[in-house]
């Protein structure tokens, strides 16, 4: 299946653009950026036209990228500004491509297909990074070796977390727990309340909550957008009270193509609790990668394995739970979006001839 060309793609956590370069392929395109005098960040095809090598062999010059074979350089737009050995004729027909980026909630995203059209209004909302003074959060990265898709359908169906993170629910019964999943234009929610939620009394100080209940009210909420961009809202609270009067974490699950069967996974959480202890700050993330890199990963890795070089996963005829809503309506919404896209690019083809 092609990729989504018109869409926000998270291309690097900002933290990452302290590094002079950074170079990354998102859906089979070689792509540098680099963080410029003014703030903003570039991001440009890293592939030099003459020689085919990545420019990001080469080295910063100020606001441009020099490449280290033999010295054209190239703008954050992508045009070629010194042809050393060449006269200026040169230039302009070594220009190369420059995509989109905007900066926002500490994540960079990049709009792969035509800048034109990339419109920062359609950016999902991850406002709990930005909001220090609500939220303490950390933000990491992982490589996960499957197609971007099986991935949203795992953060999607968290029937999951009960057998594959038995850790985390421990002592809650999930058959307490009830599940709606409801559109809203191209965005899908899969809301997740937790009734009857254990919670180990010892801990509430810890999660800024009185008193001794072990039996708390909580939700999983979890928001989709194309492509694989995730919003997993968990919040606990007493009963009587009311979401925001409790626990809560924030989570983001950005999920980016490398290629057909390798994704970029960039994570992040909040929490409103225990805000200046960095040792926890720390141990989340770490727990994070853990669980990403060695439990949900894994098993990805060898539904991918199974699928082989397919991207298709619902053309190999798996059982459909009902748990499996979401994941199916993200995927339709996803199908739909990329038809569309082909039916365009195929107008504009004709229009064009
Ligand atoms: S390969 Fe880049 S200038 Fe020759
Ligand atoms: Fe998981």
């Amino acid at each position: 299946m092609p990729f989504l060309k018109n869409t926000w793609y998270v291309a690097a956590n900002a933290y990452e653009l302290d590094e002079p370069m950074v170079s990354r392929t998102i859906c089979n395109e070689q792509i540098v950026m680099f963080r410029k005098a003014d703030g903003s960040v570039a991001a440009i095809q890293d592939r030099c036209p003459h020689r085919f090598v990545p420019l990001s062999m080469g080295k910063r010059v100020g606001d441009t990228l020099q490449c280290g074979y033999h010295g054209l350089r190239f703008d954050g737009s992508g045009a070629c500004v010194e042809a050393p050995h060449d006269d200026d004729s040169q230039k302009a027909r070594a220009c190369i491509k420059g995509y989109a980026t905007v900066e926002r909630d500490k994540l960079i995203w990049l709009w792969l297909g035509d800048a034109a059209e990339a419109d920062p209004d359609l950016i999902p909302e991850f406002a709990f990074f930005s909001d220090t003074d609500k939220y303490t959060s950390c933000q990491g990265y992982s490589h996960i070796k499957g197609n971007y898709q099986l991935i949203s359908d795992n953060l999607l169906d968290l029937s999951h977390i009960h057998y594959l993170h038995p850790g985390i629910h421990e002592g809650s019964n999930f058959e307490d727990f009830t599940n709606k999943v409801e559109r809203n234009g191209d965005t899908v929610w899969s809301m997740l309340w937790r009734h009857h939620y254990h919670v180990n009394p010892a801990a509430r100080p810890m999660f800024g909550l009185e008193g001794d209940a072990d039996d708390v009210e909580g939700q999983g909420h979890a928001r989709w957008d194309a492509p694989g961009v995730l919003f997993v809202d968990t919040a606990f609270w007493d009963h009587g009270k009311s979401y925001g009067e409790g626990w809560n974490t924030p989570n983001a699950h950005l999920i980016t193509p490398e290629t057909e069967t390798t994704s970029h996974y960039f994570w992040g959480s909040g929490r409103n609790f225990a805000r200046d202890n960095e040792q926890f700050t720390a141990a989340t993330a770490a727990t994070m990668k853990n669980v990403f890199e060695t439990q949900d990963g894994p098993m990805v890795e060898a539904q991918q394995r199974d699928m082989g070089e397919s991207t298709d996963f619902l053309e190999h005829k798996p059982i459909i739970l009902k748990a499996d809503a979401a994941g199916v309506l993200a995927r339709r919404i996803m199908k739909q979006k990329i038809a569309r896209e082909a039916e365009a690019d195929e107008a504009a083809q004709i229009a064009a001839e």
